[in-house]
């Protein structure tokens, strides 16, 4: 039997998440970088070994844009995980610090004490670094008490990493499918309703007015339409490249024509009225946006 589990790699823009996965997943690693649009879904399987029993388990990683102020995607995103990476650029101090300032925080909000796996990247421009290991240590035992003693000895709630070399990488996502297996709580009903009333409320909070968390509020509000939120964020994807426009600083006049596209691509999908509706309200967003 394959147990499936959701994570979420959490973190500053520019960290290595993406690259976290591709290493990974792919056994891959390239040095060009090209944020995440929204988020993304990638699938692992492992086989986890603990002291009563083997499991197979199917790993939905899920992955995002690591920008502040996309808080209605990052919580909608947190929803329902079952744990957390947390990722900090050991080459940037504030990478670590916007962990319990912003990161930690929504997931704590949306997703309640999930367990959490930290990790220091880019350990191969050690020599650059601005924090220690020790540090991020600091933060990690703050987290995670009723998970204790539930990884083996070898693996840790927090670790240094390369996705360039791959150290530690395949160690780290070991951790999180004995972290999963161990979070295994009893299905509430109730949870699903609950993370989004809890996203609801973190997306309420964002100043619309600016041109992130107007893209932010269209994306979520694109997605909100959809059954599937996988093939949302394609589309997504697809639409908001076609509008030229740049995820991590987004021009009113880009958001305007991506608000367009999307309303072409919903076509497929809608009558004619709730797309023109859609369209109106996502076009009173956009052009709302002050520069
Ligand atoms: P967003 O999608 O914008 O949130 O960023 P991200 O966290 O997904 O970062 P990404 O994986 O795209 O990596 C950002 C840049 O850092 C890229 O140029 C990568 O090649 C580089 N990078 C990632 N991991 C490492 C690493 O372990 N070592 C080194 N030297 N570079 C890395
Ligand atoms: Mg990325």
């Amino acid at each position: 039997m394959v147990v499936k589990k959701k994570v979420v790699l959490l973190g500053d823009s520019a960290v290595g998440k993406t690259s976290l996965i591709r290493r990974c997943v792919f056994d891959k690693f390239d040095d060009s970088y090209i944020s995440t649009i929204g988020s993304k879904v990638t699938k692992k399987e492992l086989k986890i070994q603990t002291p009563n029993k083997t499991a197979n388990v199917l790993l939905m990683i899920w992955d995002i844009i690591g920008r502040e102020g996309y808080q209605a995607l990052h919580a909608r995103t947190i929803t329902g995980t079952d744990a957390v990476l947390l990722v900090a650029d050991l080459t940037r101090k504030e990478t670590l610090e916007s962990l319990e300032r912003y990161w930690i925080p929504i997931v704590v909000k949306v997703a309640g004490l999930v367990p959490m796996a930290f990790v220091c990247n880019k350990s191969d421009l050690e020599g650059q670094n601005e924090f220690e290991l020790d540090d991020l240590g600091d933060v990690a035992s703050r987290y995670n008490s009723e998970f204790r003693g539930i990884l083996p000895e070898e693996l840790g709630f927090h670790q240094f990493t390369s996705a360039k070399t791959g150290t530690n990488v395949e160690g780290t996502f070991r951790s999180l499918g004995h972290l999963v297996l161990a979070s295994e709580k009893e299905e509430d009903p109730l949870e699903e309703i609950y993370g989004f009333l809890a996203a609801s409320s973190v997306a309420g909070q964002s100043d619309i007015t600016s041109s992130i968390g107007a893209l932010d509020a269209i994306m979520v509000d694109f997605c909100k339409g959809m059954d599937d939120e996988r093939t949302a964020m394609m589309i997504l994807r697809q639409e908001i490249t076609r509008a030229g426009v740049d995820i991590k600083s987004p021009s009113k006049i880009g958001i305007i024509r991506a608000v367009e596209y999307l309303a072409e691509a919903e076509n497929e999908y809608w009558d004619e009225k709730t797309v023109m509706d859609n369209l109106k309200r996502r076009m009173r967003w956009a052009k709302g946006v002050k520069e």
